[in-house]
């Protein structure tokens, strides 16, 4: 038997996975990397850490579970959406990379929207223009770091920056390409009508592979660095949420899935495209040839509570005990409300601008109540997102849970109660490396199909239901949660350049 090994070059970490080939998840290790906030509202991270934080990750875990680079048989890579690494002539990194969740780019997100007809935005990239996106960030390089992008040859992910460094080839994956929005989703070409309008070349941008086509091979040099064996085989690989679908079995139409990491993310299978034409839901390329899926993205869900955690000098504690904690407080927290737009907002609001708050707080409300109404205000956050895709068609009724956040009882059957769908817990939570992992699978010939490999791997052990007397308070607070961002927007508005 021998072995795939997935790599998700997250956020804020590298995890290497290793799969055996019948399916049996072997283990993992995770290599932390910092991430940096020169200015309020950016973000950015050097992609050369992504690599040494790779390079470490691979060789503990061989090291960890005493495999070989003889027995790995493929290799697959997921990462961070959006996140720009800017290559020069010589394929060096220009400048750090500005992540998925840096809000800089208002200014380029209006003047995309000026430039580019609105219905060939729709009809090409398919999606509503926000700053966390990568056109925009190719923008704002041109405005304000013209020598940089004077330099810039290649533009890429970070996945796909990773893969360069084992391989030496130069791809972009079409799951991660949906979200630069310079890609036609539908057609899966870069498109020429919206780089035109906006005076850009299709030359900075590699050629297109899908999930699970072999991109390339581990070099020698490579292979002396890791242990990796030389000609090893490298799939496409996909974004975390295309391959968060793929390692949690939602791979067919009618399943959806809710993540909770850094960010929130509400996703549902698609096996046809959908042209969304309003709002801030994502429709972007599954791992699945030809399928898609939509989605809703909060930028600071599992961010809420490590904030809440660290303002509260509990950073020494695990979670558990925060949301243990949290359960001593009714639902509904008492009155208190929080918005969890720590870092703006995506779905539903698409507003850089706007801050999280708690609104209701009194001197009776304590750490339960502060901690409760934040896991309570993440899950109205994906009720606004529930009801966009609602409102698009998807008719699911049950989604499955995975990321850190989904570690924990409460915050489950608060989601569920909010947002009245069963939470689905599977059989693993290794969430992107593992979907990085069977793509792998799929490429070196291991397994006939993603779909089957997935249904194969993955299934639904235990389920958590809406909680009747729950979901009726629920539906109340999000009735109030949903009036407080218009009421408050043209304060946040005011507020910003006091940031
Ligand atoms: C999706 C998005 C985030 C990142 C997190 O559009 O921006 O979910 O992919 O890594």
């Amino acid at each position: 038997m021998g072995y795939l090994l997935g790599l998700d070059i997250g956020t804020s970490a590298v995890k290497a996975l290793l799969l055996k080939t019948n399916g049996d998840v072997a283990g993992s290790v995770t290599t932390e990397y910092p991430y940096f906030s020169p200015k309020p509202g950016w973000s950015e991270q050097n992609p050369e850490d992504m690599w040494q934080a790779t390079v470490a990750s691979i060789q503990a875990v061989m090291k960890k579970l005493h495999v070989t680079g003889e027995e790995i048989v493929g290799i697959g890579l997921s990462g961070q959406m959006h996140s720009s690494v800017f290559l020069d002539g010589d394929r060096q990194v220009i400048r750090p990379a500005i992540l998925w969740n840096d809000v800089r780019t208002s200014a380029e997100c209006r003047y995309i929207e000026e430039s580019v007809d609105r219905e060939v935005l729709v009809e090409e990239v398919c999606n509503p223009v926000l700053e966390g996106f990568t056109l925009p960030k190719l923008l704002w390089l041109r405005n304000h770091e013209p020598e940089n992008f004077d330099r810039l040859r290649h533009l890429v992910l970070p996945k796909d920056y990773v893969r360069f460094r084992l391989t030496g080839s130069l791809h972009m994956e079409v799951s991660d390409a949906a979200g630069m929005l310079m890609m036609n989703v539908r057609k899966q070409v870069w498109s020429a009508p919206v780089l035109k309008a906006l005076g850009l070349s299709s030359d900075i941008l590699p050629p297109i592979v899908e999930s699970s086509e072999v991109a390339g091979t581990i070099t020698a040099e490579i292979a002396n660095l890791t242990g990796l064996k030389a000609g090893t085989p490298v799939v496409g690989g996909g974004a975390d949420n295309a391959c968060g679908a793929v390692g949690s079995g939602v791979v067919k139409p009618g399943r959806g899935m809710v993540s909770l990491g850094t960010s929130g993310v509400l996703l549902a299978h698609l096996a046809s495209p959908k042209l969304i034409t309003h709002g801030t839901v994502h429709m972007f390329n599954s791992c699945i040839p030809g399928q898609f899926y939509m989605m809703g993205v909060m930028l600071s869900a599992g961010l809420s509570l490590s904030w809440l955690r660290k303002q509260l000098g509990r950073e020494a504690e695990p979670y558990d005990a925060l949301t243990e904690r949290a359960a001593t407080a009714p639902p509904g927290s008492r009155g208190l409300v929080f918005l969890p737009y720590l870092t703006g907002e995506r779905t539903p609001h698409g507003d850089a601008n706007c801050r999280a708050s708690f609104v209701g707080l009194s001197a009776t409300h304590g750490e339960a109540e502060l901690t409760r109404a934040v896991l309570e205000g993440v899950a109205f956050g994906l009720c606004d997102s529930v009801e966009l895709l609602r409102s698009a068609g998807w008719q699911g009724t049950g989604i499955r849970a995975l990321g850190g956040g989904a570690r924990s009882p409460l915050w489950k059957e608060i989601i569920a109660s909010a947002t009245d769908l069963a939470l689905e817990e599977i059989n693993v939570d290794e969430g992107p490396a593992l979907g990085a992992a069977i793509l792998a699978g799929v490429g070196a010939g291991v397994y006939a199909s993603v779909l089957e490999a997935s249904d194969s791997i993955i299934s639904v052990e235990r389920v958590v239901e809406p909680n009747p007397a729950w979901r009726e308070i629920y539906k109340e607070l999000h009735a109030i949660y949903k009036d407080l961002y218009p009421a408050l927007k043209d304060s946040f508005d005011r507020l910003a350049h006091f940031a």
